[in-house]
């Protein structure tokens, strides 16, 4: 089977280990404090976030990804359908109803797992006056024993929002008040994470610590991807596999997706070289 996997999130045995970026980011959440993750697309940050909660193993993800988002509406709905996601518990259903009352959560029951689910009454739009209702129902989920670390990825597309500032405003004023509960904001566009994170304008200047994310170290995702071919006892020679990760500028997905197809163009016990490459290419 194609070991090599790209356009999704990578995990466990699929995960090129990065134990610095690990070690940052798992710190910073557990001191509670919030950080901005930049880097371009495919450079491996969403598998980098839920890797390292992952291996927290206490702590709960409340994963929100924001790509496109539309309005303050949509941006909240995703943040509850983030919650409900995570949590199942019992009373939770309840707690929704009381925290949240007046953005018509609808009730029914799962049926596969007949657990209570919970969804949106999509003809109530939301303004963003209940961004504070809906971020103090995150911290009622979060405990010393069950803490909860919150990602909002592709956080930048909320510049997107016609009510961007007052969205950005009221966020940032009841997140500052969490002050348990680490934020991790991702983003893709760097001009766009610095307007929010270091522009002295913006509400959230200076709010959380930056964290850069870049191509994987050469030497470790070489041994990585030298591995996985191995898994077929199929060769690649230290020149092509230069010559992959020169074509691809060093970003982890593209090096992926080419391995991807080297590996459909080869077949078992292949010594790879630079003349299966305009193939894979294609
Ligand atoms: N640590 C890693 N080990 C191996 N491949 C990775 C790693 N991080 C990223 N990739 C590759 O990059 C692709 C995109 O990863 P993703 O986490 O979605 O990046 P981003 O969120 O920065 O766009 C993955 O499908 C995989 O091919
Ligand atoms: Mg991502």
């Amino acid at each position: 089977m194609n070991p090599f996997y790209y356009g999704q999130i990578v995990k466990k045995a699929d995960f090129c280990r990065r134990p610095e970026l690990d070690r940052k980011l798992a710190g910073s959440i557990k001191r509670g404090q919030n950080v901005y993750i930049q880097g371009e697309r495919r450079t491996g940050k969403t598998s980098l976030i839920c890797e390292t909660i992952r291996k927290l193993k206490k702590h709960r993800m409340i994963y929100v990804d924001l790509l496109e988002v539309k309005s303050s509406d949509d941006f909240l709905k995703r943040i509850v359908t983030a919650i409900i996601a995570m949590e199942h518990t019992a009373g939770f259903v309840e707690r929704v109803f009381q925290e949240l009352s007046h953005i018509r959560p609808v009730a029914s029951v799962d049926p596969i797992t007949g657990l209570p689910t919970l969804s949106l009454d999509s003809s109530v739009e939301l303004k963003p006056d209940s961004i504070p209702g809906v971020v103090d129902l995150i911290s009622s989920y979060h405990s010393k024993a069950k803490p909860i670390v919150v990602v909002l990825d592709e956080f930048q597309d909320i510049l997107n929002l016609k009510d961007a500032r007052q969205t950005l405003a009221l966020l940032r004023s009841r997140v500052q008040f969490q002050s348990g509960i680490p934020y991790v904001f991702a983003g893709s566009i760097r001009n766009e994470m610095d307007r929010i994170f270091n522009d002295p304008d913006s509400a959230f200047f200076k709010s959380a610590v930056p964290i850069h994310v870049g191509p994987i170290d050469k030497d470790t995702f070489q041994k990585f991807i030298i591995n996985k071919f191995g898994t077929e006892k199929r060769h690649i020679t230290a020149e092509s596999l230069n010559t992959v990760f020169a074509i691809c500028f060093n970003m982890p997905g593209d090096i992926q997706q080419l391995c991807s197809g080297l590996w459909d163009t080869t077949s078992h016990g292949d010594n790879i070289s630079d003349e299966h490459i305009p193939m894979a290419l294609k």
